[in-house]
């Protein structure tokens, strides 16, 4: 059972989908068929030019539904040609940014030192860094998911006080599940979420470990969210194909705060 004083986190990332009139029609679809106050936290990623169009949309319908960019420069201002940094995305008023999403490590060499830089200044501009991690197919079939998942963490984590975990997430996504339809069994996804979470502990103490979200991503649909999210140690999914639909990001939303409200029943 997940700890409920967590809470839940469902975020949408949709990738380089969406034009402006699709994301306008997606909020205005969504208004009615998602709770007016859910307990669960739910959140859409759209591209960086479309940010302001899904805020705006937001706030009109009155939707309890909050908005993060997918990417960030580290540095603030400068000389960076065609980059957007932490200042663009507070003016915007974001709740968080999407960091080191392994589609960016992929393509863009996006490296662990520079996921660390990105989060701390995340950090300092009240933006809830969600730092991706996760391995590839070759390294699991290698044995070495837990080495590798461990580095990330270490890194990109590293320099951080123990006060500022609890305003972080971290995104589990095997880089093998993302967009392949393969979802990680369960077990195995609350054993490396937790193992995720006995690094932090390690590294930053229980009680900071204890109020970290740890999400799941990769190929969470409908059909094994409900598993998913019940488990001890997922506090969330981190969604990309699923929540492109207006119908299948509603169930997922719905759904996790099935969960929520049937684990507060049995809790309370
Ligand atoms: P997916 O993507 O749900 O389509 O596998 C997840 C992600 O890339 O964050």
């Amino acid at each position: 059972m997940a700890n409920m004083q967590r809470g839940l986190l469902m975020a949408g990332n949709w990738k380089m989908f969406k034009t402006r009139s699709e994301v306008e029609a997606f909020i205005l679809e969504l208004a009615p068929i998602f709770q007016k106050s859910p307990q669960v936290e739910a959140m859409v990623c759209p591209s960086f030019t479309l940010l302001s169009t899904a805020q705006k949309t937001i706030k009109r319908m009155g939707l309890p539904l909050k908005v993060s960019a997918q990417n960030m420069e580290y540095r603030e201002e400068g000389a960076f040609t065609g980059e957007v940094s932490a200042i663009h995305l507070k003016e915007l008023e974001l709740r968080g940014v999407l960091l080191g999403h392994s589609e960016r490590r992929q393509y863009y060499n996006e490296t662990d030192n520079a996921i660390n830089q990105k989060t701390k200044v995340a950090l300092q501009y009240g933006l809830l860094p969600i730092v991706c991690v996760g391995e590839l197919l070759e390294q699991r079939e290698a044995g070495n998911t837990d080495t590798v998942v461990i580095e990330q963490i270490t890194k990109a984590l590293e320099g951080l006080d123990a006060k500022q975990i609890p305003a972080i997430v971290i995104a589990y996504e095997p880089v093998w599940a993302i967009g392949t339809g393969k979802v990680c069994e369960t077990p195995e996804a609350n054993r490396v979420c937790k193992l995720i979470r006995t690094q932090v502990t390690a590294q930053f103490g229980a009680d900071a470990a204890n109020a970290l979200r740890i999400l799941y991503g990769g190929s969470m649909n409908n059909a094994n969210a409900e598993a998913l999210l019940s488990q001890s140690d997922i506090d969330g999914g981190l969604i990309g194909g699923a929540s492109l639909k207006v119908d299948s990001f509603a169930e997922l939303l719905n759904t996790a705060n099935q969960v929520m409200s049937q684990q507060t029943a049995a809790v309370g």
